[in-house]
This record gives structure tokens, sequence and C-alpha cells, in this order.
């Protein structure tokens, strides 16, 4: 018995001198979005102490143009102290030459188990510089008590919505919810902006700002009316501070009971459905409305990935770390907490995640219907084919000037970027 114990600390003692002789100092720069961070610090730690490594956490701007600035600064000076930066979906071929080949340390198995579009995304020149940790696609949150108050439909297309969104807001303002408003969204000058503005002009049939093969489309009469239309409802069924709302300000008003129906990312459903949400049990979600009867449902495909830098002194230890986060039951935990939308696909038919968040089965043929940013076919020069886009339709939003002379300009501006960036 004696003997037993003694050698059992012994190898005790052995096992804790070899973890700390090999343990090293992992960082990696997790976003901070809704529950993000929290969710993040759960898993490292829980990786860590079956590692013995220790992670430190950072934590980047939440807008994800000014996280893309701060990773483009750090990685451009080769800087190691950041080992894995959570990356977005838009990036991979902005940022590849910064990041190593998961590959090497990631076995085809584990990499297999992810949605393709993903796999195929993360992967720039052969290398897979990116495993996909999540993803993200527009919705439409709606209040169902107040839906089936006054006998309306779930709009099914925009101009459907304004009317909607109008009607109550209007009946709910008269009984004396003076701080209702019908929608809102994400209408700060960002990339978020841009998804939604994506999203409006793709269900109109007026493309994707510039299309597959590269040409610039945006000056077109669909796409026009979309960004119009989105302008009426300013101030009249949106906030006039929607215009520099990003996802959580969004959140926020929805979850105090002031809006009717927001768009916004899965995470949201999560944190309205919480015990202490004012509008727990009251929200449903549905595809975004589609652009008049003949249109479509466009929601733009977002989402995030993790990718270990080249500069790190660690690389192999630091891949480890990001297999384990992106693997299934980190994907699951996140899933049924914080309501990430996986991109292990097998997820989406599991039977708790799906009973503890039902919307889960309305995602996946959202997703696979997802529109995509033009992001492949116009490489380097994207940030600033967004930036011009997001600003032309912010001053529209804002009423200066008319989406006709914006969007023209705007193709101007494109034309340019294309002239001299040569995609
Ligand atoms: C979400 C999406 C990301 C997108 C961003 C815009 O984080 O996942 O792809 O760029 O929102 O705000």
């Amino acid at each position: 018995m004696m003997h037993a114990t003694v050698s059992a600390l012994f190898l005790g003692a052995l096992m804790a001198v070899s973890l700390s002789a090999s343990a090293v100092d992992v960082t990696i720069s997790c976003g901070a979005v809704g529950q993000e961070r929290e969710l993040c610090e759960q898993a490292t730690n829980t990786w860590a102490k079956e590692t013995g490594h220790r992670v430190t956490i950072t934590t980047p701007p939440q807008k994800t143009n000014e996280r893309y600035f701060k990773y483009l600064i750090d990685l451009g000076n080769g800087d190691s102290r950041t080992d894995i930066y959570q990356i977005d979906v838009i990036w991979p071929g902005l940022l590849a030459r910064h990041f190593v080949d998961l590959k090497q340390y990631i076995s085809q198995e584990d990499i297999q188990q992810h949605y393709p579009a993903m796999v195929t995304n993360d992967t720039v020149d052969g290398r897979l510089v990116g495993m996909p940790w999540f993803t993200d696609l527009g919705v439409l949150y709606y209040r169902k008590d107040l839906l089936e108050k006054y006998a309306l439909p779930v709009p099914r297309d925009w101009s459907e919505l304004a009317d909607v969104a109008l009607y109550i807001q209007t009946q709910e303002r008269k009984a004396g919810q003076t701080e209702l408003w019908g929608y809102v969204f994400q209408g700060a000058a960002y990339e978020g902006l841009t998804c939604n503005a994506l999203e409006w002009i793709a269900a109109y049939g007026g493309g994707t700002v510039v299309d597959a093969d590269g040409a610039i489309t945006i000056d077109n009469p669909q796409a026009v009316m979309a960004v119009a239309r989105a302008a009426s409802w300013i101030g009249t069924t949106a906030p006039p501070r929607v215009l520099s709302f990003n996802e959580e300000d969004a959140r926020q008003t929805f979850q105090l009971g002031n809006a009717v129906f927001m768009r916004n990312w899965p995470y949201a459903w999560a944190l309205l459905n919480a015990k202490d949400s004012p509008v727990a049990g009251k929200v449903e979600v549905a595809p975004l409305p589609q652009g008049g009867i003949k249109g479509i449902s466009a929601s733009t495909l977002g989402g995030w990935q993790l990718a270990v830098s080249k500069y790190s002194k660690n690389p192999a230890v630091a891949a480890d770390l990001v297999r384990y986060l992106t693997g299934e039951a980190v994907q699951k935990q996140r899933a049924l907490t914080g309501s990430y939308a996986p991109t292990i696909m097998r997820l989406y038919d599991d039977p708790e995640i799906l009973a503890t968040h039902p919307f889960f089965a309305k995602l996946r043929p959202i997703l696979e219907n997802a529109v995509l940013r033009p992001v492949v076919q116009t490489g380097d020069n994207y940030m600033a084919v967004t930036t011009h886009f997001w600003d032309a339709v912010h001053n529209v939003l804002q009423g200066q000037g008319t989406a006709a002379d914006h969007l023209n300009a705007l193709r101007d501006q494109l034309r340019l970027v294309k002239f001299r960036g040569g995609w």
C-alpha cells in the first residue's frame, strides 16, 4: 500500500516536471461579441488543464474592419506575441501569407467534418490558413407575441416588413410603448452595413456589387431601388440612431423590447432567450424577407476561423489548441450555450442542440443558400471595395443624396480601384 502511494506520488511528480518542462504560453485573440469572450475562456481553460500549457486571451476591437487593420499591423510587423488569430470569413485571402498551413498539424479527418464551402474559403493556394470555428448568416428576429396580438403575418418581403413594422409601432406607441421602433439592423458605416445592404440588394436581384467574373454591377435599377427603400425606413420604422448601430447595439435595443423586428446573426438567439432577458420566449426567427414577390431571401454568409501565425514561437502547440477549439465538443458547447452556428455539419442534426435551440433546424437551408461578399473576385482590393460600398449606402441612409447618384458615383470609385488594383 505504502509502496503504491509512493510510486504514484513519484509518477505524479515526474509528470508535472515533464509537463512544466514542455509547457508553453499560447496567446489567442478571441472576439468579444455576445458571449464570445466567456466561451473562449471556458474552452481554453479546459485545454490548458488537459495539456499543461498556459493560455492568454486578448480582445481585439469589436467591429470586424477595425480588427482587420489591427491584425494587419501586428502581422505586418512580424509580431510573435499573438499565436492564434480569430479571422473573419472575408480575410483568408487577405492575410494568408501570415499564417501557417494547418494541414501540417490537423488531420484530414478532422478537417473534412467541416462545411466544405468553409474549408474551400479557408484554403488559399492549397494552404489551409484557417480552421472554421463558427458560421454566421443574417436572419430576421421578430416578436411573435406582437405579431400574434395584431394577427399579422411574418413578413415575406421587404415592403411587407415595413408595413407590418409601421403598423405595430404606431399601435403600440398609442398604447404607451413610446420607445418602440419597427426595425433595427446594423446601420453604422462598417462591414456590418455591407452585410445588410448586400442582403437588400441581392434580394431584389441587384447582384453582389461585383459579379463572379469581376465586373462592377452595383449601378443597376434593382440595387438603387433596394437602397432607396432602406433609406425610407430611417426615422419612420427604424430609429435614426440605427445609423450608428453594430450587432450588439441592435441586439440590445431589441432585447429591451424596443423593436418589433431585427436583423442579426445567430448568436443573438441565446442572449434574447436568457433567463434575465425581457423578451425571452417572445422571439422567433425567420429567413430575411424577399425582394418583392419575385425576389429571393438573401442572407450574407459570415463566420470566423482560427489561424496560427507564421511568427508564433510554438505553432504546433497553437495548432493543437485550434484543433481543440474547432472540434466537435467545443462547437457543440458553443451552440448550446451561445447559439453560435457550428461549421461541423452533423451538429445541425444533433438532438440535444435541436432540443435546446429548435431554431437551428431553420439555419441549415439558409446557410446552404447564403450570399457571398465579393471577396474572391476583388482579392486584395476587398477592403477598398467594401469601404466605398458601405460609405455610399450610409450616405443614402443619412439622407445625403439619392441612391441613384451614390451608386453611380460608387461605380466610378470602384472602377478606379479596379484600374489601380487590377483585379
Ligand atoms: C459577423 C460575421 C462577419 C461579418 C461581421 C460584420 O461577425 O461573422 O463575417 O464580417 O459580422 O459585422
